[in-house]
């Protein structure tokens, strides 16, 4: 009999990870404590933008006409509990309030509720990234004869689908007793991408949920590293462009995550690293992770000489000047605002008393929620009309693919901040642009 999968939360992990799991062919049932959600769901659709994701649930959510009708939706934890042999948590866990901490009471709340209704002999698998030591004492939460494992999500916004159903590795934790035969059941869930070729890694609880946060605390010091690089070259009149494409040449540094600009944010790598400071400092040992701190100020220093570049581009003040932002979501080909380096940039700008208008492909919505005060344009023409500068701040591929000359008939000053290293200058200087990007000389 095929295995019945559960997915708690559908936020962008649990809905992908949902929409994943019925493409593999298991049974799903998909929960969500907000009942707008599952309705959405249901009806196919999601309530953020990523590529492929409404594809898949057109082909599996069940009552759409012609799919496999293998994904369903509910909300009630009864049901979740007397249908799942494998229960997915895939709840949030923001950054506390204040404090550099982890909020636990989504996964906290999810557990309980499982608790209360899951089958002897089913398995709870975590995925939420938790602070090291939750898993031990979430075990302890659940009843006899339901077992544990903790398998973290490496995804990425805008290559959720992608990553999920061909993950790079699969991580699982196990303990106790249970182990044997929780590794055994996620080999089966996993099968497909094992098929595939994706490493299957097996460790104890703390393994598995460090990996998740040093992956990313990982990511967030190369990008910072590059940014540091990038500072320098911006002293030295060095290129950190051609500085990026040099050192990556050599294997073991390797040439990814290595773009300078305007930094990291989103709803990851920056609360990530906070919440691991947090975690070590509780266990006794945050000098061992006194480095991401630097990580953290280096990256949120670039917003800020973002803004300087601009200051200086429109005369050394925002006052009256009309400054156009290409770009609010956090990374391309998302609609993710969270802890977004261009909407913060837009924010500090408007904030001292720039006139800065907005485009960005998807992200305008979430960005109106975020800044109501900012004005946003219908195009990326409509924005840079009449500006005095122009922010390249978000690297979408609809931004590369515009046209310089066009632009530069009705801005008002043809100068470009590039604080994505992502725009061929050459083609906007021939245009008849000033171009600068972040951590290059001056043309
Ligand atoms: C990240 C991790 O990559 C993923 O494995 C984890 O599961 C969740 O966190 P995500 O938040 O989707 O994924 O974004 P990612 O693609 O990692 O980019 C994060 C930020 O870094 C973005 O703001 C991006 O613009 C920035 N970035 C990335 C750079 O500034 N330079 C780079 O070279 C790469």
């Amino acid at each position: 009999m095929a295995l019945k999968i559960t997915v708690i939360g559908t936020g962008y992990l649990g809905a992908t990870h949902a929409a994943a799991m019925a493409e593999m062919g298991f049974e799903v049932l998909g929960l969500d404590v907000v009942p707008e959600k599952v309705e959405l769901l249901a009806s196919g659709r999601v309530p953020m933008y990523e590529p492929g994701l409404e594809e898949l649930l057109a082909k599996h959510v069940a009552g759409l006409e012609g799919s496999t009708g293998r994904l369903r939706f509910t909300t009630s934890w009864e049901e979740v509990g007397a249908f799942g042999d494998v229960h997915f948590v895939c709840v949030n866990t923001p950054q506390k309030h204040g404090e550099y901490g982890c909020d636990m009471s989504y996964v906290d709340a999810a557990f309980a509720s499982l608790a209360a209704v899951a089958r002897e002999g089913s398995l709870v698998v975590g995925k939420s990234t938790v602070p090291v030591g939750s898993a031990e004492r979430l075990a302890a939460t659940l009843p006899a004869g339901v077992d544990l494992a903790w398998n973290p999500e490496f995804l990425r916004e805008g290559f959720a689908v992608q990553d999920t159903l061909h993950p790079d590795r699969i991580v699982v934790g196990v303990s106790g007793d249970g182990a044997g035969r929780a590794e055994k059941l996620l080999r089966e869930v996993y099968a497909v991408p094992v098929g595939e070729g994706s490493p299957f890694v097996v460790g104890d609880f703390p393994t598995a949920e460090l990996v998740k946060t040093a992956a990313n605390s990982f990511l967030a010091t190369k990008i910072s590293f590059i940014n540091a690089m990038a500072e320098i070259c911006e002293a030295a009149g060095g290129d950190v462009v051609k500085l990026a494409e040099a050192i990556g040449h050599d294997e073991r540094i390797g040439n990814k995550f290595l773009r300078a600009g305007v930094g990291f944010g989103g709803g990851c790598l920056p609360k990530d690293i906070r919440a691991f400071m947090a975690r070590a400092g509780e266990l006794g040992v945050d000098q061992a992770l006194t480095f991401l701190r630097e990580i953290d100020s280096i990256n949120m220093r670039r917003r800020g000489q973002m803004v300087e570049m601009a200051r200086e581009a429109v005369g050394g003040s925002f006052l009256g000047r009309r400054v156009a932002v290409l770009g609010a979501a956090f990374k391309p080909d998302s609609d993710d605002v969270r802890d977004s380096p261009a909407l913060n940039v837009a924010g500090q700008i408007h904030l001292q008393g720039g006139q800065v208008t907005v485009y960005d492909p998807k992200g305008m919505d979430n960005a109106r929620k975020v800044f109501p005060t900012l004005a946003y344009a219908d195009s990326a023409l409509e924005a840079v009309r009449g500006a005095d500068v122009v922010l390249h701040l978000t690297e979408w591929r609809e931004f590369r693919e515009l046209d310089p000359a066009e632009l530069a008939a009705v801005a008002s000053s043809p100068v470009v901040l590039d604080g994505r290293n992502a725009l061929d200058g050459e083609r906007w200087r021939a245009a008849g642009w000033t171009y600068r990007a972040m951590g290059r000389p001056r043309a």
